[in-house]
């Protein structure tokens, strides 16, 4: 078994560049990958740019260069739903990309992509309990609890698009067209897009670093410096061990 791990940003990864056994880097379209060893397992790390093109181009190379057999996408994500504090973490069971719409064709629903005739992806059963079980692991040993009750961790719905959600009336359109929405990023949704297509199982684990509202773009970095990345790597050498069985 072959682990692909993707963080959006290098602060989202550089803890587990630091822990990963190295053995080569391979540079492709601007792209670092390391292969080596994470926590036992044979595994391809690399950061890939923010985005859903990003995104999609790199989980794409993950497969078709490296052969990776599961992908495992990990970084923050803006709170939707109101219980989410920062902190918590998401696992998602599904994802959708919030700025597809070509319902004004009349030939697709809102959010649908054609041909494949979805408008959301579902992550396998398995691999979100294993998502749930490590972050629930990681959070109980090491939470840095940033609200009184400690961080929780929540499975459900994310959504992806190319915009930094950081606008109260925004953050109100996406919950009203998506009414089970948890959170919001940039990523996670092409990267399952294409692991759909490739028929590849993908996790995506988020942990909310913002509000989506005017402090968004403050409070995200410099949650990432502080707690996410440690958040990002402790999770991950839990899950790791666990995909591979
Ligand atoms: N990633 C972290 N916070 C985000 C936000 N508010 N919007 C989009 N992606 C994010």
């Amino acid at each position: 078994m072959k682990l692909g791990i993707i963080g959006a940003m290098p602060q989202e990864i550089d803890l587990i560049v630091d822990d990963f056994e190295r053995e080569s880097i391979q540079e492709i379209a601007g792209r670092s990958y390391h292969l080596g060893r994470f926590a036992g397992v044979d595994s391809v790390l690399v950061f890939s740019r923010w985005g859903k093109v990003a995104a999609a181009s790199t989980a794409t190379a993950l497969i078709e260069r490296f052969n990776v057999d599961c992908i495992v996408f990990t970084g923050v994500a803006g709170a939707a739903a109101e219980a989410l504090n920062l902190g918590d973490v998401v696992v998602a069971d599904r994802l959708i990309q919030h700025d597809f719409d070509v319902s004004p064709t009349g030939m697709f629903a809102k959010f649908e992509i054609p041909l494949l005739g979805i408008s959301h992806f579902e992550v396998d059963d398995r691999l979100v309990e294993l998502g749930k079980i490590a972050a629930e692991d990681y959070l109980i040993n090491h939470s840095q609890s940033l609200e009184q009750e400690g961080p929780k961790v929540y499975i459900g719905t994310i959504a992806s698009g190319d915009q930094f959600i950081a606008h109260p009336e925004k953050l109100e359109s996406l919950r009203s067209a998506i009414p089970d929405l948890l959170c919001v990023e940039m990523e996670g949704a092409a990267v399952a897009q294409v692991c759909h297509e490739y028929k590849i199982p993908y996790l995506v684990i988020r942990t909310i670093s913002d509000k989506a509202d005017h402090s968004a773009a403050v409070d995200f970095i410099t949650f990432i410096q502080e707690i996410a990345r440690h958040y990002s790597h402790g999770i991950l050498k839990l899950l790791a061990p666990k995909l591979a069985e």
